[in-house]
């Protein structure tokens, strides 16, 4: 392990779509402005991929396994950022925990809560950052949603709609299983597993809290084909108001509306377009509705959302995870909020299968203050 250095050393396993187009090319530029980061090896199981690499980081070592590369690298290593599909995440991760290394995880982190488990102990125990890249927060027209509830214009935030629309599932890299995504063995689930989390970690931040039941309904209009559902809907219950998810990839448009409901006003998402309504002072809760003026911002925040790589996102989300190494935040929020996306997801497949049947969530994890603030421990 290449300790406190200032440049981090990194190893990234999976060369395909996300590393590909989105983590490597931000990395490359990362490396000419702050010179912090480095990516000194790659491995992919795919030869195909593998011939690939040298054309962006020609000074970087092959391999054809992470084991292998584990095995070569890991002295000369900080972290390893893993790109694989999610079948592979936790094997992977903790064979980089058991070499000293720190490790930055794609999301799903996992594919079942047991492995999200394990996987948080052993950051614990092995006293290295677990990181999940829950990038959607990091997205421009996101941070504007926070600093809106934080200048409390909207007062305290009560109720959430948060809809994802895809016209197809996700493509993996044509070189190698394209349609992975689709096939529960590799992704652990469909569109709830692929998607959720950045739904749900986004539900935590605007309510302020953590969610205590879900109930959930699914379909797949595909069975012949796919073992994964393509369409998901699901509400959570929190202690301060209720969340209500869609998530689907049958939707023959690619956008995000999010709507944000608080006390005195609300914000619209629509992609990049953000509205902003808040009731005037009126002189007295209890006017009739025509005698409240609404007050209505209208702004566009460009943030990209149809190049799926989110490359102009991860910056912010590799500052955060160099934070959590210096501050020696292992299990820090953001893997214990991807621990708790786990607990969504597979609850909510119990919960479509049972008729909707609502589902209990964990108030306060084991990684978690006593308090359950969330705080580092
Ligand atoms: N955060 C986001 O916005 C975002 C966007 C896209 C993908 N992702 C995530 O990134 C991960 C990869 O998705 P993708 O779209 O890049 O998939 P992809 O199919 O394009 O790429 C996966 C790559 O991993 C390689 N691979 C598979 N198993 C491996 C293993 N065990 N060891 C080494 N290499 C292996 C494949 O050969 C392929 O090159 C998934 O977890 C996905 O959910 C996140």
């Amino acid at each position: 392990m290449v300790a406190s250095q200032n440049k981090l050393r990194g190893a990234v396993i999976g060369f395909g779509f996300i590393s590909g187009k989105g983590h490597i090319p931000a990395y490359l530029e990362r490396a000419k402005s702050a010179a912090d980061v480095e990516i000194v090896a790659v491995a992919d199981i795919c030869e195909a991929r593998r011939n690939l690499i040298q054309e962006v980081l020609p000074k970087a070592r092959v391999y054809a396994d992470y084991e292998a590369l584990l095995k070569a690298e890991s002295g000369n290593l900080d972290f390893v950022d893993i790109s694989t599909p999610p079948c592979d995440h936790a094997k992977i991760a903790h064979a980089a925990f058991d070499r000293g290394l720190h490790v930055l995880c794609e999301k799903p982190l996992t594919t079942t809560l047991d492995e999200a488990k394990a996987l948080l102990d052993h950051a614990q125990k092995a006293k290295r950052v677990l990181f999940p890249a829950h990038n959607y927060k990091h997205a421009p027209v996101v941070k504007a949603i926070r600093e809106i509830i934080d200048s409390g214009r909207i007062g305290k935030v009560r109720s959430l709609t948060l809809n994802t629309y895809r016209n197809t599932h996700a493509k993996g890299v044509n070189e190698w299983k394209t349609h992975w995504r689709r096939e529960k063995k590799f992704s652990g689930g469909g569109i709830a597993m692929d998607h959720g989390s950045h739904t749900f970690y986004l539900t935590f931040d605007w309510l302020a809290s953590y969610p205590t039941a879900v109930t959930a309904k699914m379909t797949n209009l595909e069975p012949g084909r796919y073992d994964t559902e393509d369409n998901f809907t699901a509400v959570l219950t929190f202690p301060t108001g209720m969340a209500h998810a869609h998530l689907t990839w049958t939707a023959g448009v690619r956008k995000v509306i999010y709507t944000v409901q608080g006390e005195r006003g609300a914000i619209t998402v629509d992609d990049d377009d953000l509205q902003l309504a808040v009731m005037e002072a009126t002189g007295g809760p209890d006017v009739a509705q025509g005698a409240v003026k609404w007050n209505v911002e209208k702004r566009v925040i460009h943030s990209h959302w149809m190049d799926a790589s989110h490359v102009s996102w991860f910056n912010s989300l590799f500052d955060q995870f160099r934070g959590a190494i210096a501050q020696g935040d292992w299990v820090g929020k953001e893997a214990r909020e991807a621990y708790r996306c786990i607990e969504i997801i597979t609850q909510a497949y119990k919960s479509a299968g049972e008729g909707c049947r609502e589902m209990p969530l964990t108030p306060v994890l084991p990684w978690d203050n006593r308090d359950g603030s969330n705080k580092k421990a």
